[in-house]
């Protein structure tokens, strides 16, 4: 199959029919920092974290490297002043909206953001939204035992209905898979008592 041929910093690399600028660049080892993408399970796009510019002569424009296409002669660029300004922003709405992740804080300090502008709504939460544990138990599991329950800003990931459920089998998927360390600690939360389903405990 004829390779695509493009360029990530001025570099020249080659992708495979289908693939996007986010599995190019990871194949070249080109780091580009992602939460919601993950390769067992289709792109969303839901959390912009993994922008990337794209520049044609004096135009250019801000793309989501998980679900943009590779296409032959585009030029990608992964660290700019614009890349590195809206990572800024997502990290810091990121630590507003859950304060509570360890995992979050990490990442975001890689990249140099300690601090938040944005109001904390929730100390406590962990959860960011991403849906990687919903899409995880649907594709790959098979099941549908969780989901997002609600709008808006009641939004939240819970059992269908919020009602208990034997559809869940502890495999652990959804944990291994959640970026933000919320499943685990939901699940640690349960560790030791008889009920052991996720969906148990949201009911
Ligand atoms: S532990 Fe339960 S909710 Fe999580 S992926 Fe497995 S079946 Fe789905
Ligand atoms: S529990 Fe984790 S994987 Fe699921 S939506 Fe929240 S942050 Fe994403
Ligand atoms: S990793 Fe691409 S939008 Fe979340």
């Amino acid at each position: 199959m004829e390779k695509i041929t493009f360029q990530i910093n001025d570099r020249e690399v080659e992708a495979r029919p289908g693939w996007t600028v986010l599995e190019t660049a990871r194949e070249y080892g080109i780091e580009i920092p992602t939460l919601c993408f993950h390769e067992a399970v289709l792109p969303s796009g839901a959390c912009r974290l993994c922008m990337v510019e794209i520049k044609d002569g004096d135009w250019s424009k801000l793309v989501a490297s998980c679900i943009y296409p590779a296409a032959k002669g585009i030029n990608v660029y992964t660290e700019t002043e614009r890349v590195s300004n809206v990572r800024r922003w997502i990290f810091e709405m990121l630590l507003a909206q859950v304060p509570a992740s360890p995992e979050i804080a990490d990442l975001a300090a890689r990249y140099g953001v300690t601090r938040t502008r944005f109001p904390v709504k929730d100390p406590e939460e962990m959860c960011m939204l991403c849906g990687l544990c919903q899409r995880v138990c649907e594709e790959v599991v098979g099941l549908s035992a969780i989901s997002t329950v609600d709008r808006g800003v009641h939004k939240r990931v819970g059992a269908p209905f919020l009602r208990p459920s034997d559809v869940c089998v502890a495999c652990g998927c959804c944990v291994n898979i959640c970026p933000t360390g919320a499943m685990r600690a939901l699940f640690d939360s349960i560790r030791g008592e008889t009920k052991t389903t996720l969906t148990q405990l949201t009911a």
